[in-house]
């Protein structure tokens, strides 16, 4: 398996399975191109054969260069559970770490269990924030209104 960078060319293949990938949530609205254009230096897929089987969208803040932020990660159904996602975590990692990066973030919705599962198993912490869903903290509103999002903070070495 090849682990390369993601450029534009990708787009449509990706912004193609990624409602599927995502359990049939409607995603694919998040995965804009200008992520690839303008990302790409610093977001992977892992390849086998010609087939894209994971990928991870993310980069360093601008306004906050101390911080790392994944905006996307996604590795087809059929090979969850392997560890592609947490390779493509510890390639960003390394990467940003390089790049004087001290912690990286992510969010999620609190719907979905899988991704709080794994970045939980991947050393992050959820940041507290004004409210909970089933018990999960949020931070109410965060994606707009109704759209509550779980915050996830890892500090890098
Ligand atoms: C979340 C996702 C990216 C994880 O990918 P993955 O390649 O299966 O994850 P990994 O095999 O690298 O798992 C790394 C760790 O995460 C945890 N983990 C991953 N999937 C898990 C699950 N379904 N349940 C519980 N823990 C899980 C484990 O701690 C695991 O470590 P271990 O194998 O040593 O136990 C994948 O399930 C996915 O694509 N989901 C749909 C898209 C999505 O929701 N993306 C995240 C939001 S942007």
């Amino acid at each position: 398996m090849k682990l390369e960078l993601l450029s534009s060319a990708d787009y449509e293949f990706l912004s193609s399975i990624v409602d599927e990938w995502w359990g049939n949530r409607p995603v694919r609205h998040l995965l804009q191109r200008l992520f690839l254009e303008h990302f790409g230096s610093s977001s992977y897929k892992l390849v086998e054969g010609d087939a894209i089987v994971a990928f991870l969208v993310g980069f360093r803040s601008q306004s906050q260069p101390q911080i790392a932020y994944v905006h996307f990660v996604g590795v087809h159904p059929e090979w969850r559970k392997q560890g592609l996602a947490r390779q493509l975590y510890l390639r960003f990692f390394s990467q940003m770490t390089a790049l004087g990066c001290t912690e990286c973030q992510s969010i999620t919705s609190p719907l979905n269990r899988t991704s709080i599962a794994f970045h939980t198993g991947m050393g992050f912490e959820l940041l507290a924030g004004d409210g909970e869903v089933d018990g999960i903290p949020v931070h109410l509103h965060h994606a707009g209104e109704g759209q509550h999002r779980v915050v996830f903070r890892k500090p890098l070495d």
